[in-house]
């Protein structure tokens, strides 16, 4: 069980046999170790897990994007294990991540999230973002994504 005690750090290669564990518990379609491992050495500054009593009980991806006029931070991936949720440990991760991007120089924060999944789109609610518009079909499984962003003001 997770308590105010979650702790955030910067994930580690020995970390992903329990992240691909909370993946496959959360997603219908969940990315695999290669992919994890991949995510964590593009972009190794910008991957947090939170431990409980040695435990890892959630993890969040993102990446720092540069398009030559704007740079963004892009939450690629979120998720606490089920028994967790609930307690704050992903706004926790969230907001250890937005820091990043912040340190980084980005304006603000975009994500994908699955049409159906009205939880984690409330979850981002509250954590400040915003639907910008839906892309269709982005899924593989023909499902829409909603795009949402956050802005920093600084
Ligand atoms: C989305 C997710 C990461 C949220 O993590 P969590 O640790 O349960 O969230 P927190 O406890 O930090 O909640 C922060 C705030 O969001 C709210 N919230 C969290 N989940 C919510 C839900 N399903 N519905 C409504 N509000 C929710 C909380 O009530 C809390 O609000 P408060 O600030 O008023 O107290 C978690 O539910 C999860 O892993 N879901 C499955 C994977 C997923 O959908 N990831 C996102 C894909 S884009």
């Amino acid at each position: 069980m997770a308590t105010p005690e979650s702790t955030i750090h910067k994930a580690e290669p020995a970390d992903i046999p329990e992240i691909a564990d909370i993946e496959r518990k959360a997603f219908p379609d969940p990315w695999n170790e290669e992919t994890l491992v991949e995510a964590l050495a593009t972009y190794p500054g910008e991957f947090f897990v939170a431990r409980n009593n040695g435990r890892i009980v959630g993890f969040v991806a993102g990446g720092l994007e540069d398009t030559g006029e704007e740079v963004y931070g892009h939450i690629m991936n979120l998720a606490v294990a089920p028994e967790c949720r609930g307690r704050g440990v992903g706004a926790r991760l969230v907001r250890r991540l937005e820091q990043q991007f912040a340190l980084g120089g980005a304006a603000g924060v975009q994500l994908e999230v699955r049409v159906g999944n009205t939880g984690a789109q409330r979850f981002y609610h509250r954590m400040g973002y915003q639907e910008v518009f839906v892309v269709a079909c982005y899924y593989a499984n023909d499902e829409d994504a909603v795009v949402m962003m956050k802005w920093f003001r600084f």
